[in-house]
């Protein structure tokens, strides 16, 4: 494996444009923290997106639905802070763009200023074609998120991926076109046959990044919990990139073996007083106190 290369300049849509004409591949992944985001823009991650996976991985709901915008800016904007040079793309929570063009526009307006984010994603059925046109018009970069959309689990009845028959890659294949007529800056597809991903990166001119949707994507995310072995489930298409799971716990074992032990904390691990100024606390004693283990 080669070494990484931390990234140089800010990676953007135009790169991401470059990539689909280059041929070049473009690895995402998702992000939520300040932390992992600067590791990941050390590891030379060009693009981040904070999903709102977020309310399974980060805040534990078995659903994306009940994940708050505030909460979504907030994250965004410490990914940000991490990761002042990946393409940061933001999730639109449920319910913060639908139902009015007009509340959609400005939850995208506050999370794009609030958060530094340089794209909005939003799942994209029909219905969004008149907020994606407003958002374009208005300079905003939107990622329609098409194929399965978890935003809409309780209409489909579950996570079954998308496009099995003709009928169903087509309706995706039409939605893509929309999307890029209204003024969309990119698509993400999730879930679907590689066929479909085919049809959707020929069938537009707009760069495809892909969620399990087949080689032919111009870059490809995956949530990045289930591909390092955090979240204790990984769908078929995420890569298992290794068990980051094990080796915290066992951390977390040593803490707490340490601090029972008297191991922890250690010599080095204390603030020395003035000397001889430790006799003269007001007349109590240093003396080590008498311990239970707990
Ligand atoms: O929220 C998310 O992490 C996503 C990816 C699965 C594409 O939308």
């Amino acid at each position: 494996m080669a070494a990484p290369t931390p990234l140089s300049r800010r990676f953007t849509v135009a790169d991401l444009r470059a990539a689909r004409s280059g041929g070049a591949k473009v690895p995402m992944l998702t992000c939520y923290d300040f932390t992992t985001a600067r590791l990941m823009q050390d590891a030379g991650i060009p693009a981040l997106l904070v999903g709102d996976s977020a309310a399974n991985v980060i805040l534990g709901h078995p659903t994306t639905l009940p994940v708050p915008l505030s909460f979504m800016v907030e994250i965004t904007a410490a990914v940000r802070r991490g990761a002042p040079l990946a393409m940061l793309v933001a999730d639109m929570p449920f319910g913060s763009y639908q139902g009015s063009v007009a509340r959609g526009t400005r939850n995208v307006f506050r999370m794009v200023r609030r958060s530094g984010c340089d794209v909005v994603k939003l799942e994209a059925g029909k219905s969004q074609l008149r907020l994606v046109r407003e958002l374009a018009d208005a300079g905003v970069a939107v990622m329609a998120h098409l194929g399965l959309r978890p935003q809409s689990v309780n209409l489909v009845g579950g996570y079954r991926y998308q496009g099995r028959t003709a009928a169903e890659a087509s309706q995706i294949v039409r939605l893509a076109r929309a999307m890029e007529a209204a003024g969309a800056a990119a698509l993400l597809i999730e879930a679907v046959p590689p066929e479909v991903g085919a049809a959707v990166v020929n069938a537009v001119g707009l760069p495809v990044i892909g969620c399990g949707a087949g080689p032919h994507c111009h870059g490809h995310v995956v949530v990045t919990h289930d591909a390092v072995g955090l979240s204790g489930s990984r769908p078929r298409f995420a890569p298992a990139l290794g068990d980051l799971a094990s080796p915290s716990r066992e951390l977390y074992h040593a803490y707490a073996d340490a601090v029972r032990t008297g191991r922890y904390p250690a010599d080095e691990h204390q603030y020395p007083m003035e000397p001889g100024e430790a006799e003269k606390i007001d007349g109590v004693s240093v003396a080590a106190p008498a311990r239970s283990r707990v």
